[in-house]
């Protein structure tokens, strides 16, 4: 087994989120608030060859974790055929997705087929008109066709993840957690973040941990906390209700956890962050491209993550007064800074 490298807070690299896509089929209010964006240029997007040529440089420096996003990744042509070259980079102990259901029906059991292990999709209301409001389409009826699907194709250890908006979702968290829990999914509720991309966040729209738990509480009965054994790198608390099931709370926002933050991302266009709040990346792409074998690749990967000191979203925490993190012209100019080119 690989020995992780370790950055200047000690923590270790273990996870990498894979951005396949910087496009999507959505306008999630949280993620793409505007009317139009800056594209990630198509001849700059890594093949699948060469996404698995990084995907194994990192597994060298200590990756263990993958989790393909975008955008929305099954936008990408033939995702499943990406997922069969990373299942089988040996190392790899959980190779997960994360998507917004829309095409999932479609491609379920060829994502299992080629072995992808887990599926989180992000579902943030069930209620159509909600839904063409605040994401711009109204495509619940295929979210849960995509789940239902996914669970037909054999999937376990489901999720669902909301992030719970005030005055948009705040009154429909019971029925969300109602919804997983009746297919045996786990729903997770997220704060909503200050993010780039995020250019209309405002504090008072951040419904936190404490009130969501309130609002589950009322609904389900006491909460029993769920001791961190299994991954102390995971963002999310779990909590029991009385029924037995669980619900996981990613309090980003107000209680954030960098100092337990094991990820890396890459986007489509093999730009390395170590930090969703990042404001520089390390280019992949110019040296694989110009021929740097395997283990150069590793070395510069190595060599970033052992610099790296950043811990983002505590340090927007700490802030006195907080307000848009990256002003949207310069999201025009930069996509990078995006989430839906940074992968969530
Ligand atoms: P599991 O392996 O299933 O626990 O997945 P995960 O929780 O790593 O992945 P998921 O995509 O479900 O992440 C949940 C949410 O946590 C994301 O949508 C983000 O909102 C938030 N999140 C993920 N990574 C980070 C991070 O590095 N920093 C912060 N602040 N939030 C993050
Ligand atoms: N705050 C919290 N979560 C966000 N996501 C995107 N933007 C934000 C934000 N501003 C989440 C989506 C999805 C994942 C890919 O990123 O809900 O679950
Ligand atoms: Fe919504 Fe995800 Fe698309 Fe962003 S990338 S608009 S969060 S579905």
């Amino acid at each position: 087994m690989t020995l992780p490298v370790r950055d200047r807070l000690q923590r270790p690299l273990g996870a990498l989120r894979l951005s396949v896509t910087d496009r999507c089929n959505l306008r999630c209010h949280y993620c793409m608030p505007a009317e139009h964006y800056t594209w990630l240029p198509r001849a700059e997007l890594l093949t699948f060859e060469e996404l698995e040529r990084l995907a194994r440089a990192f597994v060298a420096a200590g990756v263990h974790k993958l989790r393909l996003t975008g955008g929305e990744p099954l936008l990408r042509q033939d995702l499943p055929a990406l997922v069969a070259r990373l299942a089988a980079i040996p190392g790899v102990t959980d190779l997960a997705l994360t998507t917004n259901g829309t095409l999932l029906a479609e491609h379920a059991a060829a994502l299992k087929a080629a072995g992808l292990h887990r599926i989180t999709i992000s579902c943030d209301t069930l209620q159509p008109e909600r839904m063409r409001a605040f994401a711009r389409h109204d495509r619940v009826a295929d979210v849960v066709a995509g789940i239902d699907a996914a669970i037909a194709a054999g999937f376990a250890g489901l999720k669902l993840n909301t992030v719970a908006v005030r005055g948009v979702n705040d009154d429909e968290l019971v029925a969300l957690a109602r919804f997983a829990h009746e297919r045996g999914i786990e729903p997770r509720f997220i704060e909503y973040m200050d993010v780039g991309g995020a250019t209309d966040w405002q504090p008072d729209a951040v419904v936190s941990r404490p009130e969501i738990l309130a609002r589950l509480g009322d609904a389900f009965g006491p909460l029993t906390p769920i001791a961190r054994s299994a991954d102390p790198h995971a963002p999310a608390d779990r909590w029991r209700v009385p029924s037995g099931a669980v619900v996981g709370i990613v309090a980003s926002t107000t209680a954030p956890f960098c100092r337990d933050c094991d990820r890396a991302r890459l986007t489509a266009d093999g730009t390395f962050f170590r930090c969703l709040y990042a404001t520089d990346g390390v280019d992949l792409r110019t040296p694989l491209r110009a021929g740097d074998d395997a283990a150069m690749l590793t070395t510069m990967i190595r060599d970033a993550w052992s610099m790296r000191t950043d811990r983002g979203a505590e340090e927007r925490a700490s802030l006195p007064a907080r307000g848009i993190f990256i002003p949207r012209d310069a999201l025009r100019r930069d996509p990078h800074h995006e989430m839906h080119v940074r992968g969530g």
